[in-house]
């Protein structure tokens, strides 16, 4: 993970693959002394996009997936089980975790309410008690679509408690000790929603948009202390925050595609895990446009 792992990968040139040795520390992208010219430069540009150590050996990880009873967090959770990983389970309700967490030893369901400080001190302390945390995903979420027109503030304020708030909860709650080990690696559920301003997303954009600043400075911060930090940014998922939308959504995919591609994004070592792209792509091209072009597309394209 972000201890300095040595990965062998393959790299391919031409007919003939080779094997390249890139060393987990994106500051030292090494190559093995069996490597072509171009395979040695291929194996260097790959070093140079990852900004993380690349997570690949998932056997003997320990990960705390926090609200990932259902949806994302879940298949998440599942495929980081499959791939060998130990994880730990969080949310309020079970839902069906406890069950597969009494069939197999490498699951542990451990309720938690995120708007609840100290529940999550005392989680975080339990859970470390145990042994260390190598990767923490925070994908506590909660959406309810509202426009200023019919402002709500007991709702604004419910979408920071658990977008923006918890993960802070979580964070300073295991950062101490990814810091005294000088390993382990963050990464937090996001959106593409919280890029740019949205009609419908005034309580939940701006949660995912002080989400996405937020690891961006804790990557600043923590690259040189051998953690990782990586923001995941979904398009559509089908899992039941968004069973409440009545439109068609574009790119719409499943918890378990999310949860290959965030297995994808953190075996490259990316800081932006960003998917589907075949919708991400036009949504970091609206990111680029001055406000004089943005909003009248986005009503164009919103209807709203
Ligand atoms: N689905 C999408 O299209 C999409 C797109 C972009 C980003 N995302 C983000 O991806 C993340 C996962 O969302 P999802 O779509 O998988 O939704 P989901 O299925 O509704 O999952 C949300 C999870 O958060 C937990 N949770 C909610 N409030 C909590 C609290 N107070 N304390 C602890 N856990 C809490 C829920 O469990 P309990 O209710 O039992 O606590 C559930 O496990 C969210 O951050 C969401 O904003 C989703």
């Amino acid at each position: 993970m972000n201890r300095p792992v040595t990965d062998a990968h393959l790299v391919t040139t031409g007919a003939a693959t080779v094997a390249a040795t890139v060393v987990a520390d994106p500051a030292i992208p090494k190559v093995g002394p069996t490597t072509s010219k171009a395979s040695s430069s291929k194996a260097q540009a790959r070093g140079w996009l990852q900004l993380n150590a690349p997570m690949t050996e998932w056997s003997g990880r320990r990960v705390w997936l926090v609200g990932a009873s259902t949806g994302i967090g879940l298949a998440c959770a599942e495929a980081l089980r499959a791939a060998g990983a130990q994880v730990v389970v969080s949310a309020r309700k079970p839902q069906g975790v406890k069950d597969w967490a009494a069939k197999d030893a490498g699951v542990q369901w451990q309720e938690m309410d995120v708007s609840d400080p100290e529940q999550v001190k005392a989680t975080a302390r339990a859970l470390l008690a145990q042994g260390p945390i190598d990767l923490v995903v925070y994908a506590a979420g909660y959406y309810k679509a509202q426009r200023a027109t019919d402002i709500d503030l007991q709702n604004l304020l419910q979408h920071d408690t658990v977008n923006y708030q918890g993960a802070l909860q979580v964070i300073s709650a295991v950062l101490p000790s990814m810091l005294a080990r000088q390993s382990g690696h963050i990464s937090v559920l996001s959106s593409v929603a919280g890029w740019r301003g949205l009609p419908n997303g005034l309580a939940y954009g701006p949660t995912k948009a002080a989400l996405t600043h937020l690891a961006e400075i804790l990557y600043l911060d923590l690259q040189d202390h051998g953690i990782g930090v990586s923001v995941v940014n979904p398009g559509f998922v089908a899992t039941p925050l968004t069973a409440q939308n009545e439109f068609t959504m574009p790119a719409l995919i499943s918890p378990a595609q999310a949860a290959s591609e965030m297995l994808k994004g953190w075996a490259r070592g990316e800081f932006d895990i960003h998917f589907p792209k075949r919708f991400t792509f036009w949504l970091k091209l609206l990111r680029l446009l001055p406000y004089r072009l943005y909003f009248p597309l986005v009503r164009k394209f919103t209807g709203l």
